[in-house]
């Protein structure tokens, strides 16, 4: 597996103010959405490209095109705010959904909807801000590549080291894209220090 950590300076800025408890919920969302443009454009280097020939105003242009269909797929509910950022970029994206639920006591987590669009030969990108445990993305992966896309990311906003390390052991060929890797998980399993709850933060609950 490859890990990829953004290190970009504007992406560490974005990050640090998500991770600011004074943030407000309205520039949280914000946030979250311009550090996935950052973070799906790094996830997206792999696609694979054909030659476009255009013409500019002046001459024969030999360009590029995408020659593989995306599939985005949200792990409900925190994916869902990195989901319009990649509608914006990637334009002709399809869209798969996977919801799942954690039980906190346990921190294992469930899957309660799956609907997939067809994936065979197709660039699937899974998102979750949050790679915690790697519990649910290890369901959301295994539902993925069951329908045998041509390749897989993971991309996160911040993962664990354990997250990292479950995946990686489960799944060695699965890029991680992610703005940040955290110290440890807290005894709740949450991301130490990371940015608490994202879906509370993002949504305004408790
Ligand atoms: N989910 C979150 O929202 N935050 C964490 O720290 C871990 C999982």
């Amino acid at each position: 597996m490859t890990l990829h950590v953004l290190g970009h300076p504007l992406a560490n800025k974005i990050l640090t103010d998500l991770r600011d408890k004074n943030t407000p919920a309205a520039r949280f969302r914000e946030l979250g959405k311009q550090l996935t443009y950052f973070l799906l454009i790094e996830a997206t280097r792999g696609l694979k490209t054909r030659l476009k020939n255009i013409k500019t105003p002046l001459a024969d242009f030999d360009g590029t095109d995408l020659d593989q269909s995306v599939v985005v797929v949200p792990i409900l509910r925190a994916g869902l705010l990195m989901l319009q950022p990649a509608i914006d970029i990637l334009q002709d994206v399809s869209i798969g959904y996977i919801g799942m639920e954690r039980d906190e006591t346990t921190a294992l987590a469930r899957t309660y909807y799956c609907k997939l669009p067809t994936l065979k030969g197709k660039f699937a990108i899974v998102i979750d801000p949050m790679l915690a445990t790697g519990h649910s993305a290890e369901l959301a992966l295994e539902a993925v590549i069951q329908q045998d896309p041509d390749n897989v990311v993971m991309v996160s906003m911040i993962a664990s080291p354990e997250g990292i390390r479950h995946l990686e052991n489960l799944f060695p060929d699965i890029p991680i894209y992610t703005a940040a890797v955290d110290e440890r998980l807290d005894e709740h399993k949450f991301i130490f220090p990371g940015l608490g709850d994202f879906g509370d933060r993002a949504y305004d609950t408790n």
